[in-house]
């Protein structure tokens, strides 16, 4: 049986429902997405997403600002946003200049507009188990679980890694969904024998290939949410690897997460879905 999971093909399917659903109703929902400074992956990132917009149906109106902007005008671009009733998601692409801080930006984010799932009120309201915008990475990793008929409730999940974009929502998500789950990070003790136990183990750590097999029992579904650039010289022609080692998995694992192909083209349907919630909500809200 193949073992991969096809994360290309589960994201142009929620992309496509999406686009019917957009077409069907004859809505144009509205996606703002800012750029500050000119980081090469951001752009990449920020053009990819507004190819998703376009072909859904989906308006984007895109603010590409220099990268002296000041924090001051950032936040009040943002204001000016949140007033503005044609725009029903508002996105800070990430990493920001130095200048700027994050925080700062994330909740100065409306949240009937926070697309991207990052403030406080998002992340407490999928604490608590209350309705609100979930960060795209895990939210397209449990499409993926689904997708391909894992099962989670009762099973053992390893979520690797502990930030607030991934690791944290991960792990609320998986217990959401009644796994039992672990979170390892860097001062984790005998992580091997954590990670071994793993049903389902999720890597999130940003370190090129460093799940091996020695991390993994028979029969895991891996995920590997890890994205790194590779020089293609030294690499058999390959630009890209995850957090995972996958040729060393790839025999041990269930099902296994390409990179890329994987969680990647996840990210970007899951915004979509978001945006077309937000959407929604605030036409609901409007009676
Ligand atoms: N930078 C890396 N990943 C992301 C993401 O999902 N959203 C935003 N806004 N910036 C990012």
């Amino acid at each position: 049986m193949d073992r991969i999971i096809d994360g290309k093909a589960v994201a142009a399917r929620v992309k496509e429902e999406i686009k019917n659903k957009i077409e069907e109703r004859g809505i144009k929902p509205v996606l703002a997405v800012i750029l500050v400074g000119d980081d090469p992956a951001s752009t990449v990132y920020v053009n990819n997403k507004k190819k998703a917009c376009e072909f859904c149906g989906i308006g984007s109106k895109s603010y590409e600002l220099p990268s002296e902007t000041t924090e001051e005008e950032l936040l009040k671009l943002i204001d000016r946003l949140n007033k503005d009733k044609e725009i029903n998601g508002i996105l800070v692409q990430l990493p920001v200049p130095k200048h700027i801080d994050p925080d700062k930006v994330i909740e100065a984010i409306s949240p009937t507009k926070d697309v991207d799932g990052f403030s406080t009120q998002s992340a407490g309201a999928l604490m608590v188990g209350k309705k609100g915008f979930v960060p795209c990475t895990p939210a397209g990793v449990i499409e993926l679980l689904h997708s391909y008929n894992v099962e989670i409730s009762g099973k053992n999940c390893v979520v690797m890694g502990r930030s607030n974009i991934v690791g944290k929502p991960m792990a609320m998500l998986m217990l959401r969904e009644n796994a039992t789950v672990t979170v390892t990070h860097t001062k984790t003790k005998d992580i091997k024998e954590i990670t071994k136990r793993a049903d389902i183990l999720i890597a999130a750590v940003g370190k090129p290939r460093m799940i091996d097999q020695s991390y993994i029992k028979d029969g895991a579904v891996i995920i590997d949410v890890g994205i790194h650039r590779l020089d293609p010289a030294e690499n058999n022609g390959k630009k890209l690897c995850g957090d995972v080692d996958y040729d060393s998995v790839y025999d041990k694992a269930s099902l296994i997460t390409p990179v890329p192909g994987g969680v990647g083209p996840m990210t970007i349907a899951m915004l979509m879905k978001n945006t077309l919630s937000a959407y929604d909500m605030q036409n609901k809200s409007q009676g």
